[in-house]
């Protein structure tokens, strides 16, 4: 009789994990009931998140095959997103799941010391927040996709973490629907909503990158199977290991944006509307989903305009 290997638990890799909806994400997954996973929870200092990591792992609901692991990776240094890369690599040799989740919406707006906003920190604040919404996260996803194109699950996953603030159909319906105040308080965020706009268009970029290499391994592989070469093994981003693209019929790249809705967290000053846990459930949704499209935008209640 056949016996089949149980399913591999995916390894799943979120930055910003220490807090907020990050760390909720976290919590959420590693306490699912019906999947285990390995965790990664990273963030820019490693004593903040290997005290979430003893967090999570005190859970009574922790699921018992669940694991979980702290690493340091900060979005705004190139030395930290390789070694990050290399410590996944040596460590797993492949990454399932990648949940785009850090950001900041003003540059050191945790200290007060300065209004991010005055004419003296203007050029540093932009910098700031495109190096760690947008930068950080495009380098870190090259980083990356060769231990994605790695994975042996049939899916392999990257979630961008994104704002509503960063359609600028959604925002402008929003604000003429009156549920949205632009030259109020959101209007303080245009430099974050603008560096989650380009995000936006980022991640459907690399999502249509990735189905159109997905779709000419498969033809490659349907091509080879009529001229009767059988299954070929790997695609070019197995190459030199920097490559990107599809393993054929071996799994297919799903990459989504979500918004996870406006959320008590230190990056609005806790003047949100939902708890953490609310927000982490929209994009834990869309982390656990099978079978779903790439290339989509959501919220709560479902499809959001570009
Ligand atoms: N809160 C909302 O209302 C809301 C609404 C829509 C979308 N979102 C999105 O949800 C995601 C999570 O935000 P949140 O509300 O949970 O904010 P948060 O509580 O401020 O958490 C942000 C996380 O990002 C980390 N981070 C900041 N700079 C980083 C860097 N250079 N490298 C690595 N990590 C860095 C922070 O780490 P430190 O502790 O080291 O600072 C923290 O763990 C973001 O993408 C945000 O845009 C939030």
């Amino acid at each position: 009789m056949a016996t089949f290997a149980p399913d591999p638990k995916a390894i799943v890799l979120i930055t910003g994990a220490n807090r907020g909806i990050g760390f909720e994400i976290a919590k959420h997954l590693a306490t699912s009931p019906s999947k285990s996973y390995h965790i990664i929870l990273s963030g820019r200092h490693l004593s903040a998140v290997e005290s979430a990591v003893t967090t999570l792992k005190s859970l009574p609901n922790l699921h018992p095959s669940t694991t979980l692991e702290a690493l340091p990776l900060d979005l705004g240094s190139d030395t930290s997103l390789s070694s990050a890369a290399s410590h996944i690599s040596s460590k797993h040799g492949h990454l399932d799941i990648l949940v785009h989740n850090a950001a900041i919406s003003h540059s050191s707006l945790s200290t007060h010391t300065a209004d991010p906003h005055a004419p003296e920190r203007a050029r540093e604040n932009w910098h700031t927040i495109f190096d760690t919404n947008l930068i950080g996260p495009a380098l870190l996803t090259d980083e990356l996709l060769p231990l994605l194109s790695a994975s042996p699950l049939p899916e392999r996953k990257i979630i961008f973490v994104s704002s509503g603030l960063g359609s600028i159909t959604h925002s402008f319906r929003e604000a003429e629907a009156g549920r949205l105040d632009l030259t109020g308080i959101a209007g303080k965020f245009t430099e974050y909503s603008s560096s989650k706009a380009a995000l936006n268009l980022y991640a459907r970029h690399l999502a249509l990158r990735l189905q159109h290499s997905e779709e000419q391994e498969a033809e490659k592989d349907d091509a080879a199977e009529k001229r009767g070469e059988g299954e070929m093994e790997g695609g070019s981003a197995m190459g030199d290991g920097k490559g990107e693209g599809g393993k054929g019929k071996s799994g297919k790249w799903k990459v989504n944006v979500v918004c996870p809705g406006y959320t008590k967290t230190n990056l609005n000053n806790y003047r949100g509307t939902q708890e953490p846990r609310e927000a982490a459930e929209v994009v834990v949704k869309v982390v656990e989903e099978e079978g779903g499209e790439t290339g989509r935008f959501r919220d709560r209640r479902g499809e959001v305009s570009w």
